[in-house]
């Protein structure tokens, strides 16, 4: 696997692939890498001849009281085990490479609806610093198909919108959440949490099951769920910043006969901020 750090030297690394015929997909990444993002890489393996992977801890989605200059860097780790997962290329970028021009000025790309709520509550500006740095990367690299986690559901659904309102052609994949043993979603941010904290988190899960097994047990008054969801959450040691109930397809609010459901949650343990979600389906009512 080559590791190059400039646009220059990919759009090289990846034209050589393409004049060899291969097809290119793309698994973007901010490093400090686990077993789901190596899920992510062995998937994108599966699927064409030349994987590249990018990690890029992007300042433009971090908001001021956010962990940017905290967040951890592993590059040597992260090669080993891209490595391992069958990646060709790693780009990694230096924050100049990616915005020569400073951030301030920057052209940045909105993507309406999906994007708002939610973390996107939350975190103001947030996605416009994802969408912008996937646009960037994606036309960087030119993928076939990018891959991207389960795990952070709302960025999904913002990228699929962005590739389709944009006419990239670039297939879309979602890999599954990789979780830990009891629960917990992986995370780069669970290695914030002290041993009483990862202790207290897989809450956020069973919570989340809690809530799909009340609602598939027929249970329709989401406002309760939701407010009994927030409650046990607060009983474990976790705040909770949102719990939600919501149509899996475009995330508006779900209604009583939907049948394809996502819960999505939030919630701080001491200043780590962790996310998760439940995608699921009802049976058709007879
Ligand atoms: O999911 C992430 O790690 C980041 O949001 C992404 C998609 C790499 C963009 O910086």
């Amino acid at each position: 696997m080559n590791t190059v750090t400039t646009v220059r030297e990919l759009r090289a690394a990846v034209a050589q692939a393409r004049a060899e015929g291969k097809d290119i997909g793309l698994v973007p990444t901010m490093g400090n890498l686990h077993a789901g993002h190596a899920a992510l890489v062995e998937k994108a393996a599966q699927r064409v001849d030349f994987v590249v992977a990018s990690i890029f801890v992007n300042p433009l989605q971090f908001g001021p009281k956010e962990d940017l200059a905290s967040y951890p860097r592993t590059l040597a780790a992260d090669q080993e085990k891209l490595i391992q997962a069958g990646c060709h290329l790693l780009f990694a970028p230096s924050v100049e490479e990616m915005y020569p021009d400073g951030m301030a000025g920057q052209t940045l790309v909105h993507v309406s609806g999906v994007s708002e709520g939610l973390c996107g509550g939350s975190r103001p500006g947030h996605f416009d610093g994802v969408a912008t740095v996937v646009t960037k990367l994606f036309h960087m690299v030119q993928p076939d198909l990018a891959v991207f986690g389960q795990k952070d559901y709302q960025q999904l659904a913002v990228i699929r919108t962005l590739v389709r309102d944009l006419n990239m052609p670039i297939q879309i994949i979602a890999e599954p959440t990789v979780r830990a043993e009891d629960g917990l979603a992986l995370s780069s941010r669970n290695g914030y949490l002290d041993d009483t904290q990862r202790a207290a988190a897989p809450a956020i899960y069973r919570c989340l099951k809690q809530m799909a097994t009340a609602i598939k047990a027929g249970e329709r008054d989401f406002a309760k769920l939701i407010e009994q969801g927030k409650d046990e959450l607060e009983r474990a040691g976790l705040r909770p910043d949102y719990l939600e109930i919501r149509k899996a397809d475009n995330l508006r609010q779900a209604e009583a006969n939907d049948r394809h459901l996502v819960i999505l949650a939030a919630a701080f343990i001491g200043n780590t901020r962790l996310i998760d979600n439940l995608v699921f389906d009802l049976e058709e009512l007879a």
